[in-house]
């Protein structure tokens, strides 16, 4: 479709400066069952309620208006090269399967606003559980499978979820990980506990069944393979779904999303940001249990019309097992694959391959690879760039945005990218940087502040904190003195023309292969093994990964401190424990024993400084000689 001769300057302009009229329009790109009444409520700030009186369905948007255009096209591409495994979906198929999940919920007592949690790893019926929650109106929850029992455990006692649908297990480098013992022991640990457990059985892994409780999905598939489910209509501002993200406390935190809002902003980033056209594939490397697997996995490119790939597994390892690490090239070839989306770490694991893979399939369909989570260093962008031959698009965004807070809008006026910078502020974002002390707005260039947002947030950007709007407000608009802003947590700075730069977060997340994981849940995890006195958990420069994480721990008895042997079965020890707690992901890279931690005078741990000796940078001033003898201490055993 062409578009109408404008610069992005206007675009953006006339976003910011009629946001009514602007999001008005963007509306149009989606089906409403009835039209909103209001654009904007920005009645009680931060609160920005979109589309008031609107009625609509995601799903429907999703799927069933596709079907009079393009019921036989693909919709959904499962491929598994952990299992060796293409399962490939029309709209119509797919919106069969959708309904047989929807019914199959609905059989087990599901109702609209109940939370339905989905704990499972990147299969096609992970993708039916999500849009079926949509299509009656259930909150979905989906927990990354990468989690273990504990992090699963504190997201099922938030969610209080009816119903848990899972699966027998995963897979990764051809290893099975059986998820449902993990399931087991996360329900036993949470106080809540759901009525029933639906279960996808892939023969990877044997499971107990809870009678009366756990429920096989193959079975009652069988029962509802006809059974038609209508899309329930839904409030624009009614709950789509709330997601978990780590934050500066332990205690995870619900990003939660509406539903009109979250429509008319995927559509339209999928219109202006990432020309996805219906007819095409898109394909993105995430993952369903973080943000990029629900807006462009699932989301994004079914309201847009296009096909969309799943991919289960490494990106080196072909569908025979053997490894190939062409696989997502051979893919783009296939499946003729338009716009890519993946994340700077995934990047860095195919550098070190044969660049000659690059060149081994036709790549002639792509358009765009986009990459987002964390920053895109320059020797990756112009690798990448160099051998694919399209523009390499950086998006700076969050879990709680939803969508692209930064980057370049090229199908509205192509920009040319610039190496280390994610780009421009996106329509509909009032992107300040400010002083993080005196609240005060840094206009000039270069200078470094605080990456906020004025408020009303745009559509898709979070509602709230999932019942604790106390936490949402104090958070997130509370943090930058006298100013009621949104604050992102990352460092900035902005250029002469515009273009962000992203410096890092100012608070305790660490990025962790593209996974945002809070250091305080790893050292909740840590402080629980009953030799630990006290432990920080800092996040260290790695090359392949952007970050890991690195644990200095005091243990009760400070003499095991010095003991090698002692230390590196407790080393062993902890990590399993960290395992267990919250999964591999957030497993330290090393855990050191010290004897004292160091810290301010008002007792707060020195993370920026343990950090800084880790990443053989200068720890900057130091208050007292007890933290240069701390941190020398942290220098010898890191040597050690
Ligand atoms: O620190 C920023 C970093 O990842 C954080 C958000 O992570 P998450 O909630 O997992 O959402 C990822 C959605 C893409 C941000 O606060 N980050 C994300 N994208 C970039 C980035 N840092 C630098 N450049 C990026 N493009």
């Amino acid at each position: 479709m062409s578009q109408p001769a404008q610069s992005y300057a206007d675009f953006y302009r006339h976003s910011i400066e009629q946001p009514d009229a602007f999001w008005a329009e963007q509306a149009g790109l989606i089906d409403w069952f009835s039209a909103p009444q209001r654009v904007c409520n920005w009645d009680n700030p931060p609160f920005a309620q979109w589309f008031e009186g609107g009625k609509l369905n995601l799903c429907h948007n999703a799927l069933d208006r596709h079907l009079k255009q393009r019921a036989q096209q693909s919709a959904l591409i499962a491929v598994s090269t952990e299992t060796g495994s293409e399962r490939v979906y029309s709209f119509e198929q797919l919106h069969a399967e959708v309904q047989r999940m929807a019914a199959v919920l609905l059989a087990l007592g599901v109702v609209k606003g109940d939370r339905v949690l989905i704990y499972m790893p990147m299969i096609a019926e992970a993708a039916f559980a999500m849009l079926a929650c949509a299509r009656i109106g259930a909150i979905h929850c989906v927990v990354f499978g990468g989690f273990a029992s504990g992090s699963l455990a504190s997201r099922i006692e938030d969610a209080e979820p009816k119903l848990i649908v899972s699966a027998d297990g995963g897979s990764r480098g051809g290893k099975a990980i059986a998820y449902k013992p993990l399931l087991d022991e996360a329900i036993r640990l949470s106080s809540h506990q759901p009525q029933a457990v639906l279960l996808a059985d892939r023969g990877l892994a044997t499971m107990d069944l809870v009678p009366g409780r756990d429920h096989l999905w193959a079975q009652l598939r069988e029962q509802h393979l006809n059974t038609p489910v209508a899309c329930e209509s839904m409030d624009s501002t009614d709950i789509s779904y709330t997601i978990y993200t780590s934050g500066t406390t332990g205690k995870p935190k619900g990003v939660q999303r509406d539903t009109g809002g979250y429509a008319v902003a995927l559509a339209a980033s999928m219109k202006h940001i990432f020309d996805g056209r219906a007819g095409e594939t898109y394909f993105s490397t995430s993952d369903i249990g973080w943000v990029v697997g629900h807006s462009y996995i699932i989301y994004g490119p079914l309201i847009a019309g296009m096909a969309t790939i799943m991919y289960e597994g490494l990106p080196t390892q072909g569908l025979d097992g053997q490894p190939n690490g062409a696989i997502w090239w051979q893919l783009v070839e296939k499946y003729k694959v338009t716009a890519m989306f993946s994340a700077p770490t995934a990047v860095r694991v195919l550098k070190k391959q044969d660049p000659a893979l690059l060149k081994k399939h036709d790549l002639s369909s792509l358009r765009a690879l986009f990459l987002a989570g964390e920053p895109l260093d320059e020797p990756t962008a112009r690798w990448i760039s160099e051998g694919l031959q399209v523009p390499i698009i950086d998006n700076y965004w969050q879990t709680e945005s939803g969508w692209p807070i930064l980057t370049l809008a090229n199908a509205v006026e192509p920009k040319e990218p610039r190496f280390g910078s994610p780009g421009i502020a996106m329509y509909g974002y009032k992107v300040k940087l400010l002083h993080e002390a005196t609240g005060e707005e840094l206009t000039e260039p270069n200078q470094k502040g605080v990456v906020c947002i004025e408020g009303p947030t745009p559509p898709g950007f979070m509602q709230t904190v999932w019942r604790d709007d106390a936490r949402y407000l104090k958070t997130y608009w509370q943090s930058v003195p006298g100013k009621m802003v949104y604050s992102t947590f990352d460092w900035g700075i902005r250029d002469a023309d515009g273009y962000f730069f992203i410096l890092g977060r100012t608070d305790d997340v660490i990025n962790v292969a593209g996974h945002r994981l809070g250091t305080r849940e790893i050292e909740e995890s840590i402080s629980g093994h009953p030799m630990v006195a006290e432990v920080a958990v800092v996040g260290v420069a790695d090359q392949l990964k952007g970050q890991v994480a690195m644990a200095f721990a005091v243990l009760k008895d400070a003499s095991l401190a010095g003991d090698a042997q002692a230390s590196m079965k407790l080393e062993g020890e902890i990590m399993k424990r960290v395992d267990g707690d919250l999964g591999a992901v957030a497993r330290p890279a090393r855990v050191r024993f010290v004897t004292v931690l160091p810290k301010t005078r008002s007792g707060k741990l020195l993370r920026r400084a343990i950090q800084a000796v880790c990443e053989g940078r200068d720890p900057g001033d130091l208050t007292t000689l007890d933290d240069a003898s701390s941190l020398e201490q942290i220098r010898q055993r890191l040597a050690s």
